[in-house]
């Protein structure tokens, strides 16, 4: 399965802390937004990556994270020059996904949870057609949107409804089988301008073969678009770190986990990040591997 991080878009909702940089290398209390949403695609066992950027974030990009190597994985970059909208994002990785399996991701979502890696990795095993991930919010018409029939079938997905017919939304995480490009490519223009990945869905949908994937209540999913989100975002990976001594989103602890890495190579990688405490826990990470660190069980 090919993986495709979609990190474009203006971060106009966030000026002017995004006026010089992504939003996906601001800060989301010990690392940056871009570290949540790979470690996601790397749970699933995805090793091949391609990041969507703004031609002006690719240098920032690359010099974060390289060509992947360090984490046993492989990344790439493209860009997106306008935000023309999600759904683009499988146009432009066309050549990357190949008439594979894919799996998209937002930027700008985080995911964790204990159970978050083996419900990712089931679906993934499992796919037929796609997989939408969902969580009840209190908020629907920010969001797509799920209906269902009477007997809790996938009907319909609305973008941003006005009358929304759930509270069930879909997250910015999706997993696709190898024609995700060529629909995506068939996709028009939204009234707001955009090509939505709503469209996308809604193809699935219509043909029968879209699932709705509920992610449990040990599941957290925070899309950092606004800055209330980004600090909120902020403060709850703090009072894991604090109250739990687990650092969410370590793509050095779920390299090693995966066995993408051994852990010389992840205490190596924490001893590089210098005398932070993130590069300090990536060194105990690699010390207890035998131990507390297994993969699944942190929050
Ligand atoms: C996008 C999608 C929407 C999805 C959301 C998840 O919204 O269009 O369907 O529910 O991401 O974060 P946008 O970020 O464009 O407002």
């Amino acid at each position: 399965m090919r993986g495709i991080i979609l990190a474009g878009g203006r971060g106009t909702r966030l000026h002017p802390v995004t006026r010089a940089t992504s939003k996906q290398l601001l800060p989301v209390y010990d690392k940056p937004v871009i570290y949540y949403p790979l470690s996601v695609l790397m749970l699933i066992g995805i090793r091949e990556i391609l990041i969507i950027c703004t031609p002006e974030a690719v240098s920032g990009f690359r010099s974060l994270l390289g060509d992947g190597r360090h984490l046993g994985i492989s990344i790439s970059y493209e860009t997106q020059e306008e935000p023309r909208g999600i759904a683009e994002a499988l146009v432009i990785g066309e050549r990357h996904i190949d008439g594979e399996p894919c799996a998209l991701v937002l930027g700008d979502n985080l995911f964790y949870g204990p159970t978050l890696g083996r419900t990712l990795r089931d679906a993934a095993d499992s796919l037929e057609g796609c997989v939408l991930f969902g969580k009840e919010v209190a908020d629907p018409q920010r969001f797509g949107i799920a209906e269902f029939d009477a007997s809790g079938n996938l009907v319909s997905i609305e973008e941003k409804p006005a009358y929304p017919r759930s509270k069930h939304a879909v997250t910015g995480l999706y997993l696709y089988d190898g024609r995700a490009s060529r629909i995506a490519a068939d996709v028009r223009p939204s009234p707001r301008g955009e090509l939505e990945i709503t469209d996308v869905n809604q193809a699935y949908v219509e043909e029968g073969s879209a699932r709705f994937v509920p992610l449990g209540d040990d599941c957290t999913w925070i899309d950092v678009g606004t800055e209330e989100s980004l600090f909120d975002a902020g403060d709850r990976v703090r009072r894991l770190a604090q109250e739990h001594g687990v650092r969410v989103g370590c793509v050095e602890q779920v390299a090693l986990e995966m066995g993408f890495i051994d852990a010389d190579e992840c205490s190596r990688l924490g001893r590089e990040s210098g005398d932070s405490p993130y590069g300090r826990y990536v060194v105990d990470v690699a010390r207890s591997l035998n131990g507390t660190y297994r993969e699944g069980e942190s929050p």
